[in-house]
């Protein structure tokens, strides 16, 4: 193993892996929906340095009830002062030939990871559901680990629920319930702990390959089943363009739409929100994302929250491929167009608040939130930096790379250093190119987007800025100009039209589109802040529901955000906040609480 090093390669870990690393976690576990207590034991098999005496992993708001070595050896642990954002470190005292840490705990009711829900916050109403949401760094809320992305371990769990419930691990899964109420479970591929994931519920499954199929409760299982019916041409294609699916099984649980994520690239198990089932299969690509994280994130880690933009930006790169692939260039193209647009309202947003730095894909994130690096940054400016290299040296020598990229790297963490060397490298001894380093410079060190970005072009958008643009000049919403508009062209549509409108306008553009009684929610979401800046009252109702219903913080950030422009606003805001922040999951309510709490 290394040298010892006092400067954590992490900073937001307290574990030392360079000293004493955990390799293999057994997980023994009951799931007390009466406490909302996990009551668990974690025996951890780990690796260590000669004169390692400890082994320090993360907790948080967890309570250790035992600590012992091996066989059961009695042994010392200290926890030390919590951190409001990273927890408490756990040092363990271990002898030179200790193999396995066994940490007997509970969970706290409040744990942060952990969203339980009552039967009326899920779609059945008739049991309680719980899921977890470990990244960035609230797997430590439930498992007592090293939670690094640089630190990975293979696992098996041994899971204990209420009788009518079935479990669902990051892992090899059941398909029904059992009479037990116990689960097993194995993850032979070593993960790391952002990827551990559980959820229990009401839930059944309905194959669509033989590698891949959906969970979710009975009332939505038929939906979920059409709208993913492309599952398994995802997966191939996936395949087809960068190598083999390394995870055995791809399955999609569809979760209550309390989730706060449109999806979660948990190995084998992607965690999906149901405000994806639109009804015509036109927000898949949400899927395709998920999956591609098999690649870049699950098989190629970020080493660090700093490194973020390696797990996205190679992620929507990797997705819109499998878009382009399924569906066409041109939809392909309509999905960039949209992300850019997005990431230039992104970085407006961070200049704005004076955040400058988080414009940049490597970030520094030291001593604050990891979660203040989830931006369009990472998403989009990281993918349209792969794009910027893909046309200026060529998309099949980017595939080429690509493949390989995944492939040596597979199971290991990459930070953004490492990828220039890699990449640089590659190019140079494969195609005979030096790489240029400007590339590096303008896009990963400096603030916002490089002059030369590529630039998507999509004609069924232009079709639709034609409709503005006569919309602008005489007032007049043809119908007929619409008739096959999908999803894609109706935000399109939203996103550009002017900031401030009347009622008037407002009433011929919402008879143009039926927006307020779209079921879709991406189109809610948008039409939804347009509605508040242009005090459009009609959608009150609506977007109270919205918000109360779906805890989804990508939606939910821009209404509040919008909502409290204004005095009126803000109280309307709060009221409707203080009525629907139970049904939310931390994550939510941690960004939310500073906002209307
Ligand atoms: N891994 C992310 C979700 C995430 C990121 C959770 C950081 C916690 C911290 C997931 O793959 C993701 O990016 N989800 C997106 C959807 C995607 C289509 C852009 C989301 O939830 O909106
Ligand atoms: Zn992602």
């Amino acid at each position: 193993m290394e040298q010892k090093t006092f400067k954590p390669t992490d900073p937001h870990s307290f574990s030392q892996p360079q000293e004493a690393r955990v390799k293999h976690l057994k997980w023994t576990s009951t799931i007390d929906f009466s406490t909302k207590i996990i009551t668990a034991v974690a025996s951890w098999t780990i690796e260590s340095i000669e004169d390692a005496d400890v082994i320090i992993f993360d907790i948080k708001d967890i309570k250790i009830a035992k600590v012992t070595l091996d066989d059961d050896q009695p042994t010392e642990f200290k926890i030390a002062e919590r951190d409001s954002i990273l927890g408490e470190a756990l040092a363990v005292m271990i002898k030179p030939y200790t193999k396995t840490i066994n940490i007997s705990y509970t969970t706290s009711p409040g744990a942060e990871a952990l969203q339980w829900l009552s039967p009326e916050q899920t779609a059945g109403k008739k049991f309680p559901f719980l899921f977890t949401q470990s990244q960035a760094i609230l797997a430590r809320s439930w498992v007592p680990c090293q939670d690094s992305p640089s630190v990975r371990f293979t696992y098996e769990a041994d899971v204990t629920v209420p009788k009518d419930l079935l479990a669902l691990m990051s892992a090899s899964n059941p398909q029904q319930k059992n009479e037990t109420g116990v689960y097993h479970f194995e993850m032979k591929q070593p993960v790391p702990s952002y990827l551990l994931a559980l959820s229990v519920g009401d839930l059944q499954f309905q194959a669509i390959s033989n590698r891949s199929g959906i969970y979710a409760e009975p009332s939505m299982l038929q939906k979920s089943v059409w709208e993913f019916a492309d599952l398994e041409k995802m997966i191939s294609g996936a395949e087809e363009l960068y190598g083999p699916y390394q995870w055995d099984r791809y399955d999609v649980l569809v979760l209550p739409p309390s989730f706060p994520f449109g999806g979660m690239e948990n190995p084998r198990l992607t965690f999906a929100t149901p405000t994806v089932i639109a009804g015509d299969r036109s927000l898949t690509s949400l899927i395709a994302h998920e999956l591609a994280h098999s690649w870049s994130g699950n098989l190629v880690t970020n080493a660090t929250w700093n490194d973020f933009w390696l797990n996205e930006g190679f992620t929507v790169y990797f997705e819109t491929r499998i878009m382009e692939k399924l569906y066409g260039k041109d939809h392909a193209e309509m999905l960039a167009s949209l992300n850019l647009q997005d990431l230039h309202n992104e970085i407006k947003d961070l200049n704005e608040a004076g955040l400058h730095a988080d414009t940049k894909l490597k970030l520094d994130l030291d001593d604050r939130n990891p979660d203040d690096g989830v931006t369009e940054v990472a998403y989009v400016k990281g993918y349209f930096f792969l794009r910027s290299i893909e046309e200026k040296y060529g998309k099949d020598k980017f595939d080429t790379f690509l493949k390989d990229y995944f492939y040596d790297n597979g199971f290991k963490s990459m930070n953004t250093e490492g990828f220039m060397t890699y990449i640089k490298e590659y190019y140079q001894k494969k195609f005979n190119i030096a790489f240029d380093d400007q590339l590096f410079q303008s896009w990963i060190f400096s603030e916002g987007v490089p002059e030369n970005c590529p630039r998507p072009s999509s004609d069924r958008f232009k079709k639709v800025d034609v409709v503005i643009a006569g919309w602008n000049a005489e007032q007049n919403l043809d119908k007929s100009k619409a008739g096959d508009w999908t999803t894609q062209e109706w935000l399109h549509f939203l996103k550009n039209l002017p900031d401030t409108l009347s009622q008037q306008q407002m009433q011929s553009i919402d008879n143009f589109g039926k927006f307020t009684q779209s079921g879709n929610a991406e189109i809610i979401s948008a039409w939804s802040v347009i509605a508040i800046r242009n005090n459009y009252q009609r959608m009150d109702p609506v977007i109270e529901a919205f918000l109360i219903n779906t805890g989804r913080r990508k939606f939910l950030g821009p209404i509040y955000n919008e909502l409290i422009k204004t005095e009126q606003g803000k109280q309307k805001a709060k009221v409707i906040y203080s009525k629907a922040r139970s049904n939310y999951h931390f994550v939510a309510t941690n960004t939310f609480d500073k906002l209307l709490n």
